[in-house]
């Protein structure tokens, strides 16, 4: 599957926030599937310039790379990719590599194609929790800051489905918000439980990732880096 036309595989009815399914579903069966980019789809265009004054951006999107391709992946999948800046990172590291970048949001996606134009990405719109990909399709699965977007059993779910599409012996490679190291980084992480939910971060806050992504199939979990943020202790973590 490649191009950067969407979608290579087949969309599921679901994956259409915005028209009849948003509708049928109503707000709030919504945010229990996704939650956008900046935690409201109308800040979705100020998500990139707020993430690299705040994130230590370069540096960890340079560390998940690097980790990522360490193994020679030929297939990426980068889950919850919103905007596409480490979809295109990956894809500009591995350029041999088929990329594929999927993300429930229709918004933050034109602006990944738009974004990643000229590269074979193929971008495609569904949620984490219905991937449809076949099993065993790719042997790299990133997703850089979408699991706390997602509700507890959402999370498992799509957990659950990058390790379905995982062949064995691939490796999943995860960015997201840690237990805080001390209280200046618990006090930190407020604005986010705030802005992405207390219930869907209350996983984070507590240290439960490592085992929750163990739950969902992976083995041999292990949180390579802790990053201090304007926003809190972001771990990275690798599985297979
Ligand atoms: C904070 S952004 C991170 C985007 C990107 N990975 C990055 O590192 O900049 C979280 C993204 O997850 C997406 N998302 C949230 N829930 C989702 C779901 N259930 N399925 C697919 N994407 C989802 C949002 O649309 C948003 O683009």
């Amino acid at each position: 599957m490649t191009g950067s036309q969407p979608p290579g595989p087949s969309k599921p009815a679901s994956a259409d926030p915005t028209g009849e399914a948003a509708e049928q579903l109503g707000d709030d069966a919504l945010s229990e599937r996704y939650v956008p980019a900046a935690g409201h789809r109308a800040l979705t265009r100020f998500y990139d310039p707020a993430m690299a004054a705040t994130m230590r951006e370069r540096t960890f999107r340079r560390a998940l790379v690097r980790s990522a391709v360490t193994t020679g992946p030929q297939a990426i999948l980068d889950v919850g990719c919103g905007t596409g800046s480490q979809t295109i990172a990956l894809a500009d590291a591995v350029p041999h590599a088929e990329v594929i970048g999927v993300d429930g949001d229709p918004d933050a996606l034109a602006r990944a194609r738009a974004r990643g134009a000229g590269r074979a990405i193929t971008w495609v719109e569904a949620f984490a929790q219905e991937l449809p990909l076949d099993d065993d399709a790719v042997d790299c699965v990133t997703a850089s800051l979408l699991l706390h977007h997602l509700s507890p059993p959402t999370r498992l779910a799509a957990l659950r489905e990058m390790r379905r599409v995982l062949r064995p012996g691939g490796r999943l490679h995860i960015a997201d918000w840690g237990r805080p190291q001390d209280p200046p980084m618990r006090l930190a992480f407020l604005s986010i439980r705030l802005l992405d939910g207390r219930k869907n971060t209350a996983d984070h806050a507590a240290g439960r990732i490592p085992q929750i992504i163990k739950e969902a199939g992976f083995s041999d979990v292990q949180v390579t880096r802790r990053l201090r943020t304007v926003f809190g202790t972001l771990e990275l973590l690798e599985a297979s």
